[in-house]
């Protein structure tokens, strides 16, 4: 059996999470990953639900795959993660060449039910037990899915690795798909988490990102102790060699003190918090049943302010959700102008058949209207992320190269070459300078010279990189010349 795999992932971080995991079990067993469906013997999608537009992509992704299927039946098509959870078995309806479906909760199943459906076994579906379909904790342990294969390739660099802390979600907002598909919130044990942190840093990681729907109420209990999530953020800086650590996505209502304080003094956690708002009504809060009310979410950043003043906080919405008024969208408008957020990454209400709020609420705001909030929240943001970013003129900031930067890769710039380079700083800001390929994976003092509302312009400090980032024999010999 030939064993080229494509694969492609949609959604957030724990999707892309997953796929690096997929990969790692396929190349044990001798997969190779290639760039196209059409080259491959195995095509594999990670889906996303959040939102309709997620599905949508991948129901034309598979659409696309129906002719190569006719001519090559052999070939392995593969619906993994969130929608596999949520759609089940409508996938092989709406698609009947799909071979494979498999929830986030089953992922390491993948490689043998691939061996399956090679020897004929004809479809294979494995998902999780829904919500309603068990005790608590036959429905956590159907969903468990702790990491136990990595592969460096896969990462988003070789410098920096997403971990995962949490899974699940308890939080059920009315919009939202997540507590259905990720199903019951459990915390990984720190122990785990930490010895994970320690080979990601050995194999090159200076930077891991701690994943979670709700990352900030992580809490693990065992033999009578608890272990804070602020806790777990000073187990991890012990780690030699681990010099950044970030996490996503924090809940408001657990942005407690110690958390805050552990932000302040752990150098090495970076004072970058992305705390969703989603709507700065508090009818609207109330309807999404997000647990609290724009006096709480202003108190909180009060917090943040008089504990971290230096943190970048960022922000999602959703605008356009069911009974939006204007005057209500008026005051989420009035909310990001208040809070000053570095970034807001906002979303058209997109209904979710198997919540509450497409249940029980009507999704009565027009998509004209929407899109039309949509762009004027997204205008005040960017003005107000332009206007805050002039403030890094003239300042040096540590940042960690990752690469070329998106020109330099369209361009088809030679490595070898001087390079437009990209990197980020603790606070998550984007930088670009020029600079030189061995400056990638490196921390580097880069000066600001110029802004927009998503990009710093820099020019790296040399000087202040240590010696053994330069090779000085060839100069040393041609100077002796
Ligand atoms: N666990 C995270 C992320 C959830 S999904 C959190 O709690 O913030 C990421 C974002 O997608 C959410 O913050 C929300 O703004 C948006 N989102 C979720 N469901 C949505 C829906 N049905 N329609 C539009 N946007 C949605
Ligand atoms: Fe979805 Fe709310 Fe849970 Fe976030 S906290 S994953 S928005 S239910
Ligand atoms: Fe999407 Fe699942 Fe993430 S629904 S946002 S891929 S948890």
């Amino acid at each position: 059996m030939n064993k080229r795999l494509y694969i492609e992932t949609v959604g957030c971080q724990m999707n892309v999470l997953d796929s690096e995991l997929v990969v790692a079990s396929l190349r044990q067993r001798g997969y190779e990953l290639v760039e196209s469906p059409k080259h491959a013997d195995t095509v594999l999608f990670n889906t996303c639900s959040v939102r309709q537009h997620a599905e949508d992509k991948i129901y034309s992704a598979l659409g696309r795959l129906k002719h190569a299927k006719q001519h090559h039946p052999q070939k392995i098509i593969g619906v993994l993660g969130c929608m596999a959870q949520k759609d089940q078995k409508l996938i092989f309806e709406r698609a009947p060449y799909v071979d494979l479906v498999v929830g986030p909760g089953q992922l390491h199943q993948v490689p043998d039910l691939i061996e399956k459906i090679a020897q004929g076994s004809g479809p294979c579906m494995e998902v999780s037990l829904s919500r309603k379909d068990g005790s608590r904790d036959q429905i956590s342990r159907s969903h468990e899915s702790f990491d136990p294969l990595r592969d460096p390739t896969m990462r988003p660099t070789p410098f920096q690795a997403y971990v995962r802390i949490q899974i699940g979600c308890d939080k059920f907002c009315t919009y939202c798909i997540v507590p259905m598909v990720r199903g019951p919130e459990q915390g990984r044990a720190p122990e785990d988490i930490v010895s994970e942190s320690r080979v990601l840093v050995d194999q090159g990681s200076k930077e891991i990102t701690l994943l979670g729907q709700t990352v900030n109420s992580y809490r693990y209990r065992h033999n009578g102790m608890t272990t804070r999530f602020s806790d777990l953020l000073s187990m991890l800086h012990d780690i030699n060699g681990l010099e950044r650590i970030k996490f996503v996505t924090n809940h408001p209502k657990d942005m407690t003190d110690d958390l805050l304080c552990a932000v302040r003094d752990l150098s090495k956690v970076s004072p970058y918090l992305h705390i969703p708002a989603q709507s700065g009504s508090n009818r609207i809060l109330t309807r999404m049943k997000r647990g609290y009310t724009v006096e709480e979410y202003l108190e909180m950043m009060q917090r943040i302010d008089d504990t971290v003043p230096d943190a970048a906080v960022t922000s999602d919405f959703i605008v356009g959700f069911c009974g939006e008024t204007e005057d209500e969208f008026q005051q989420t408008v009035n909310l990001v102008k208040t809070c000053r957020f570095k970034n807001s990454f906002i979303f058209k209400y997109s209904v979710r058949p198997g919540t509450k709020g497409a249940e029980q609420l009507t999704d009565d705001v027009p998509e004209a209207v929407k899109k039309r909030r949509n762009n004027e929240l997204l205008a005040v943001q960017n003005t107000i992320s332009a206007q805050d970013n002039l403030r890094f003129l003239g300042r040096t900031l540590e940042v960690l190269v990752e690469g070329p930067s998106k020109t330099a890769v369209k361009q088809g710039a030679s490595a070898k070459a001087i390079l437009q380079l990209t990197g980020r700083t603790p606070c998550d800001r984007i930088v670009v300078f020029e600079g030189n390929e061995r400056q990638i994976g490196q921390i580097l003092p880069v000066t600001c010279y110029d802004t927009t509302s998503f990009t710093l312009f820099g020019l790296v400090v040399t000087s202040h990189i240590g010696p053994h980032a330069y090779d000085l024999e060839p100069l040393k010999a041609s100077a002796q010349k």
